[in-house]
């Protein structure tokens, strides 16, 4: 938590919901945000985008989606362009989130390409990056993490950070219940910050870093009080009103 930055909880629903069952989280969500000084955002999958902009336009909650192309058209079956996304009242998307990086074989070129495609479109990429368990425990997570965003840096150019978001996500705490201690976080997020700012210092300064990874209502608090933690991308809790409500409250 910062006085610099604004502080910012984004739900990533995943492969989750039905019409049904996100009218009702939606709802309940837009009820219990009162007073709650955070931004706050939910990335959806595609289809429920026409009932997000629906719902959530003229609230205070945004809305965006979970991966896109890099490409702006053409013969891609099956992908979804960023201008699509935008037609559709986006304002965010993730880019690299690990679940793609892993089980879709997303390159860290692909997501630089992706995160470019986001911001070409008028969206705010969230670009995710994060160790395995493996890679925690080689001593590597610096390097990880640092050669993820260096592809984005690479490619985008540091002063495209000014105009998105990074959320660090340890593999190994997503969806395990197993979070990063809030100093293991703050860790790797002073070196994401540390890395921008030998680029640029005023957009280190500005940029928003969110941890994701077993956020619960029960650490939230401990881990948005760090100083480089500037809010969370939550997965299995953005699904349950009440301890979404809860980590937003967290925040603000
Ligand atoms: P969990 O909060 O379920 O661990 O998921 C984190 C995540 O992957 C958010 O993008």
């Amino acid at each position: 938590m910062s006085s610099v930055r604004t502080q910012l909880v984004a739900g990533n629903w995943k492969m989750h919901g039905s019409l049904a069952v996100n009218q009702t989280l939606l709802q309940d969500v837009l009820a219990g945000l009162a007073g709650c000084k955070a931004a706050v955002a939910v990335c959806v999958p595609f289809p429920y985008l026409a009932q997000a902009q629906t719902v959530l336009a003229g609230t205070p909650v945004a809305w965006g989606a979970q991966t896109v192309s890099e490409y702006a058209q053409g013969a891609y079956t099956g992908e979804v362009a960023a201008a699509m996304l935008a037609d559709f009242g986006c304002r965010y998307v993730l880019v690299g989130h690990s679940e793609r990086r892993a089980l879709y074989g997303e390159s860290d070129a692909a997501v630089a390409a992706k995160f470019m495609a986001a911001q070409q479109a008028g969206l705010i990429p969230i670009l995710c990056v994060g160790e395995t368990l493996a890679e925690r425990e080689a001593a590597i997570t610096g390097e990880v993490v640092t050669r993820q965003l260096e592809a984005v840096i690479d490619a985008a150019g540091v002063q495209a950070l000014a105009r998105a978001v990074v959320a660090y996500e340890p593999v190994w705490a997503i969806g395990t219940g197993k979070t990063a201690t809030p100093q293991q976080a703050q860790a790797v997020h002073a070196l994401i910050r540390g890395r921008v700012a030998a680029a640029d210092a005023a957009v280190a300064e500005k940029l928003q870093l969110l941890y994701g990874g077993s956020v619960k209502p029960g650490n939230a608090a401990e881990l948005f009080a760090m100083p480089d933690i500037d809010g969370g991308l939550i997965g299995g809790a953005a699904l349950v009103a009440a301890d979404f409500l809860a980590i937003c409250a967290a925040a603000s």
